[in-house]
């Protein structure tokens, strides 16, 4: 798939099969994500955890459930989780730390779709599950870093065909 193929056929994948991925392709999508560009080259205060352990996926689904007063998917079966984690400069995590992470679980999402995996950017439920110190401890992150976003990846028996992209999508202003 050449770049472009990529970009326009990358979507939010919200069901999986349950296989994960290979030792191969996710080797690739780590190397996707150590690639991506970081604020202030800061990539010590970046961490990745890769969750496989379906307790901890469990745990993060259930402490929505408990929110949501209803059983709620927001991993989606996904049998991957990768965690994105930052080490805050100040007391709480700040805009360019938020978008050195989101450019990590970008390059990852692209490596996914370039691999055929279905992959899904995930932020609201691990917000909430930081609120949860035992799921946190969980994490075994280092100490320091807080968990910011992530991404589920896995296998998806959903296609990519190349999506139609609507002019001005995002409203763009063009100022000469
Ligand atoms: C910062 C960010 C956070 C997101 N968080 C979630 C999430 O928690 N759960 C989810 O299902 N999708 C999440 N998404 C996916 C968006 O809903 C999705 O990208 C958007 O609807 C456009 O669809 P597409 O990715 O298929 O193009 C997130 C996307 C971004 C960029």
């Amino acid at each position: 798939m050449n770049m472009f193929d990529v970009l326009y056929s990358r979507k939010s994948v919200r069901s999986y099969t349950g296989r994960v991925p290979s030792e191969e392709q996710l080797k690739e999508i780590l190397k996707a994500a150590w690639a991506a560009p970081v604020a202030r080259a800061r990539y010590a205060d970046m961490h990745l955890t890769v969750i496989k352990d379906q307790r901890i996926l469990s745990a993060v689904e259930e402490n929505m459930g408990r929110i949501a007063g209803k059983e709620v998917h927001p991993l989606y079966g996904a049998p991957l989780l990768i965690l994105v984690s930052v080490k805050p400069k100040q007391k709480e995590i700040v805009n360019n730390e938020y978008s050195s992470a989101a450019m990590i679980v970008h390059n990852m999402a692209l490596a996914a779709t370039a691999l055929g995996l279905g992959s899904c950017d995930i932020w609201g439920c691990l917000q909430a599950a930081n609120e949860r110190t035992d799921i946190v401890e969980m994490y075994k992150l280092p100490e320091g870093f807080v968990a910011c976003c992530g991404i589920v990846i896995g296998e998806t028996q959903e296609s990519f065909p190349l999506r139609d992209i609507p002019q001005e999508k995002i409203s763009t202003d063009f100022i000469d």
